[in-house]
């Protein structure tokens, strides 16, 4: 054991009673490893037991969808009724092996559901898709006062049966320009029910989720939330309001507060510089006693342990290191640890590179998660500093995945 790192190792007492091993906090990652019929694959169990021995203390899966019709992308999971309960007690089994905590991050994509897999998206508004990504996405119709209600049932169904499942918390994803973050911001909800309008009327449907979840799940069961510390759009979800909304989650009783940032038009969440949103997460931590995972540029042993002992953030949200390297918390309590460097995702060609940035990058994280789940390691090209990833065979992959759509930006951009 390495005592530098001992911030690291410290367990952590959740609010709900529950105790975390450690501090790493692995940060949602959508795998595209849903079957047809929209269950868990077996391959979703092999990739989740390789991170849980990996030595992390909390896995967040990626974004699980509450409506079918709804999706994010191909390949999502979605959870509406038990039909695949087998199904997800394996993945759940899989994922808490070694004492790590597996919760289950549950979306409604809104708006950000492109036109390969919905036609007819819905919003808080009936607003313009995302901005130059016109093409990909469909405008969306604002929700009925119904259907405002059936999306808060249908997160509280999805959380039970996660629970069920073996699933040892869920997430609620209120961030990245998705539906709940798209109620919380004033740019795409212009409703004038008691759900837009006011900050306490755009973050109701959020609020209300979480109180429904707790009172179906129970005292003792974490329930963490994914928010924006600010969309990174004046006119939209600024960082005074997301503190606003933090200190109301506190009150609420929620377990960890996942702090990231953007939307697809602004992808903040991925191209961030040194460790993302830090200057927010200093402000939350000095107002709001909820453990915070902080998520977006970790990249070092010391980054990580400064964050935690300097109190700026409980738990430390790791993503894209934890596909190059799922072993990389434990072997940092062991002692062997060095930073993660990200390959740079490359043609070779600088002109295709800035075009097919976004979907390019992407794809190439969820084809590693595939190789990670046939007990493989990432492909590289080229040795140490040079080591880089093929642009080509992600591009090739993802035109098998999602056909030409794929060549529009799917999700975010990234540079670290
Ligand atoms: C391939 C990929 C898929 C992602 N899917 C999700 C997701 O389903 N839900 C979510 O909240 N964030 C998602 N993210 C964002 C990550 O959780 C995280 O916020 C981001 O990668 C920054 O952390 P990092 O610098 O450690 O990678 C995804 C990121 C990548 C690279």
């Amino acid at each position: 054991m390495n005592r530098k790192y001992d911030a690291l190792m410290q367990p952590l007492e959740l609010p709900c009673g529950v105790t975390v091993k450690n501090r790493f906090f692995k940060a949602p990652m959508s795998e595209a490893m849903g079957t047809k019929e929209f269950g868990p694959s077996p391959e979703l169990a092999r990739l989740y037991r390789r991170w849980a021995l990996g030595g992390t203390g909390i896995l967040v899966t990626g974004n699980v969808m509450v409506d079918h019709r709804h999706l994010g992308e191909p390949g999502n999971v979605v959870v509406e009724d038990e039909r695949h309960l087998a199904a997800l007690k394996e993945w759940a089994a899989a994922g808490t092996a070694n004492g790590a905590q597996l919760w289950m991050q549950l979306n409604h994509p809104g708006l950000q559901s492109p036109r390969s897999v919905n036609p007819a998206p819905v919003a808080p508004s009936a607003v313009n898709p995302p901005t130059g990504l016109e093409a990909a996405f469909a405008a969306p119709r604002a929700l009925t006062l119904d259907e405002v209600h059936d999306v808060r049932q249908r997160f509280v169904a999805a959380a039970t049966i996660a629970q069920k499942a073996g699933f040892t918390g869920v997430e609620v994803h209120a961030a990245h320009g998705y539906l709940l973050s798209q109620f919380l911001s004033p740019a795409t909800n212009r409703r004038t029910d008691e759900y837009g309008g006011s900050l306490e009327n755009r973050m109701r449907l959020l609020v209300e989720i979480v109180r429904a979840i707790r009172e179906a799940v129970g005292p003792g069961f974490p329930i963490g939330v994914k928010l924006n510390s600010s969309d990174g759009d004046p006119q939209g979800f600024t960082e005074d309001e997301s503190l606003l909304v933090a200190a109301r989650l506190s009150g609420e009783g929620v377990d960890v507060l996942d702090i990231s940032g953007g939307t697809y038009t602004r992808p903040t969440m991925q191209d961030g510089v040194g460790v993302f949103f830090a200057d927010y997460a200093r402000r939350l931590a000095e107002v709001v006693p909820t453990p915070v995972a902080l998520t977006g540029g970790f990249r070092t042993p010391e980054q990580m342990a400064e964050a935690v002992s300097s109190g700026m953030s409980e738990l430390v949200g790791i993503g894209r290191p934890l596909v190059v390297n799922p072993a990389w918390p434990g072997e940092i309590l062991d002692g062997q640890a060095r930073p993660v460097r990200l390959p740079r995702i490359t043609t070779g060609f600088k002109r295709a590179d800035r075009k097919l940035q976004g979907a390019m990058v992407n794809t190439w994280y969820e084809m590693q998660l595939r190789r990670l789940a046939q007990g493989r390691d990432v492909a590289l090209r080229g040795r140490g500093d040079q080591a880089h990833g093929d642009g080509w065979a992600a591009m090739a992959f993802a035109l098998r995945m999602h056909g030409p759509a794929a060549l529009k930006r799917r999700r975010l951009g990234q540079r670290s």
